[in-house]
């Protein structure tokens, strides 16, 4: 991998922010919704492809502003692809006077976090004597000149670390969670942000959960919460959380919420590896996946087909790399995130949190920025995450007919070839080429009479032009469905897989079930439908002038196609 990660880096660092800042335009705000999709004024598909940002543990500043200015922050959130943050905020940011009335100095000095005031001196003066709601506003136009929206999230009611089912901010009714001081707090964030051009949504509140969460206060207290925030700011986008820390919004399936408004109503999901406790460890990573992939689909994935804009508004993991729960979880995810084509918000940009659980200067391993909030904690990650930041497919995008991509979790790169000769290798997805996954589960490169197949000899994946053979069909086997399979002449089953180089290649299917040791992810793959892979036109223009070539049979036989 690690000639593929500099090439990567080298691109992403250094020519990312001019072209997202000089080159792409801004899109036009606000958003609304059109069907499934999030779409700019002029109807275009806009993906959020967000990071999480936390502004609600006890100092009630947003992190990091000790360690870097807001617009370095800004500027680096762009440059590592990212268009969007959900910012957190506290209910008692706004409800409670004298918290509200405090300075972000008076504020660390309550906590005795000195050395935090001498960082926010040293990189962002300007708001160290500010009331605390004007810091957070500052961050918020820090984010608009950077083109960067923000999504506004009522995390909690107390500012503090969240969540647990009994810290009084589960559910409405809780201790710290009264119905209609919520309502009057969104309706001053919502005020406030009124004309705010970059604040595109508002997130209700976090995680909903409980001992006394029930569905039929959720439809009582969050539409009453949508109306109150629409009619403060009819601008954003109204994103409802599910029960059970946002992993079920099955109920909505039955009873669709009741709204004045449309246009505007988004649902948010979260999902951890930490979702299901252990069970990546425990169990094989095969049935694992097919499990809680449906299990998502039946409780919140279900809503897109319906019609409704999913937000995978948190999903993370330990960037460290080792622990082995997040990392078998994050393949499986990163899966069904790129085949739904959803929008999402990454946990979290926190490198470290000023004071978190009582710990001074929390190092967040879940952080895309390291501790000091300078570099990048782990460059694998986005990396990975880079095809899902940009749309696959929706409304006013479509520069090819919708194809297919074959995508890889674990690499987040794309089978393509990058000339005709190259065997198949994996590249960016941008680059991909465009697949036609036919009825027969051949596997076409679009526009061509090329098809996927799996060489006779067991160990490579090569195209072909004798598309009727065993080794040209390719199903998604296992419980996760996501095994490309075929079997060679004598019967033999193989996966599609990846070797060292990144070359496409076949080996016998690995860990289909039971055995929870063996790793299958470098054999797991995504079919995703895509309108945006530039080699669907041109490859077809290349394929098809050879195909009328006198010397042709010359160029099959390179390819290894039998004629
Ligand atoms: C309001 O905020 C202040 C300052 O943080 C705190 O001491 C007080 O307990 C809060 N009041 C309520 C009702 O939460
Ligand atoms: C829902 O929870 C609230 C608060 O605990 C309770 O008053 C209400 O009776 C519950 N409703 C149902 C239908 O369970
Ligand atoms: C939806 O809400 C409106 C008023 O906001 C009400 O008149 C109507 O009965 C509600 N419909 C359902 C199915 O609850
Ligand atoms: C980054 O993540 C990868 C993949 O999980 C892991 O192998 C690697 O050790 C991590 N690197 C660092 C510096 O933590
Ligand atoms: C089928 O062919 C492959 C590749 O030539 C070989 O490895 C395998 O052992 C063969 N299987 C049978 C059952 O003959």
């Amino acid at each position: 991998m690690g000639r593929h990660i500099s090439l990567f880096i080298l691109p992403l660092f250094l020519f990312f922010p001019t072209i997202i800042q000089h080159a792409k335009p801004a899109m036009s705000l606000p958003l609304s919704t059109n069907l499934r999709w999030i779409v700019d004024e002029k109807g275009q598909r806009v993906k959020l492809a967000c990071v999480n940002w936390v502004s609600h543990l006890e100092p009630v500043v947003a992190e990091g502003l000790s360690k870097q200015p807001m617009g370095m922050i800004a500027k680096r959130i762009v440059s590592m692809g990212f268009n969007c943050v959900r910012f957190t905020w506290p209910l008692f940011l706004v409800t409670n006077d004298s918290l509200a009335s405090l300075t972000v100095r008076q504020s660390f000095q309550s906590l005795g976090l000195l050395e935090s005031i001498a960082g926010i001196q040293a990189n962002n003066p300007s708001i160290i004597d500010v009331s605390l709601i004007k810091a957070y506003q500052a961050v918020v136009s820090s984010l608009g000149e950077n083109n960067v929206m923000v999504i506004l999230d009522n995390h909690i009611s107390t500012p503090g670390w969240c969540c647990s089912s009994f810290d009084g901010n589960g559910f409405f009714g809780d201790q710290y969670f009264n119905p209609d001081l919520w309502i009057t707090g969104l309706t001053r964030m919502a005020t406030l942000f009124n004309g705010v051009t970059n604040v595109v949504g508002m997130s209700l509140r976090n995680e909903l959960r409980g001992p006394n969460q029930n569905v039929s206060d959720w439809y009582r207290y969050m539409q009453k919460g949508a109306e109150a925030v629409h009619s403060a700011n009819p601008d954003v986008l109204v994103i409802l959380s599910g029960l059970s820390y946002d992993k079920d919004l099955s109920f909505i399936r039955n009873q669709p919420a009741n709204l004045t408004f449309s246009g505007k109503l988004v649902f948010e999901v979260h999902w951890y590896g930490f979702s299901d406790g252990q069970a990546w460890v425990a169990g094989n990573s095969n049935q694992v996946c097919g499990r809680v992939a449906n299990d998502m689909m039946r409780t919140s994935g279900f809503l897109v087909d319906q019609g409704y804009p999913l937000f995978a508004s948190e999903f993370g993991v330990d960037l460290r790399g080792t622990n082995v729960n997040d990392n078998r979880y994050l393949d499986c995810f990163l899966g069904v995130a790129a085949e739904l084509d959803l929008d999402w918000a990454l946990w979290t940009l926190v490198g470290s949190y000023y004071l978190r659980e009582g710990v001074l200067g929390f190092n967040e391993y879940y952080g895309i920025l390291d501790w000091n909030w300078c570099d990048t904690r782990n460059s694998s990650l986005l990396e990975r995450i880079s095809a899902l930041q940009s749309p696959f497919r929706g409304p006013g995008l479509s520069e090819t007919k919708l194809h297919k991509v074959i995508f890889h979790p674990s690499t987040g790169l794309c089978v393509l070839r990058k000339s005709l000769l190259d065997p198949l290798r994996l590249g960016s997805c941008t680059d991909s080429e465009a697949w036609r996954y036919l009825p027969q589960k051949t596997l076409l490169v679009m526009g061509t009479y090329f098809c996927l197949q799996a060489d006779e000899s067991g160990t490579l994946a090569k195209l072909g032009i004798i598309c009727s053979e065993s080794n040209s069909k390719w199903e998604m086997i296992a419980d996760s469905k996501m095994h490309l399979s075929s079997k060679l002449r004598n019967g033999t089953s193989v996966c599609l897989d990846v070797d060292l180089d990144n070359t496409i290649v076949t080996n016998s299917c690995k860990c289909l079930n039971e055995d929870n040791t063996c790793d299958p992810r470098s054999q797991w793959f995504k079919l995703v439908d895509s309108t945006r892979s530039r080699s669907g036109g041109k490859a077809s223009l290349n394929f098809d002038s050879i195909l009328d070539l006198p010397g042709k049979e010359f160029f099959w036989n390179l390819l290894g196609a039998s004629i």
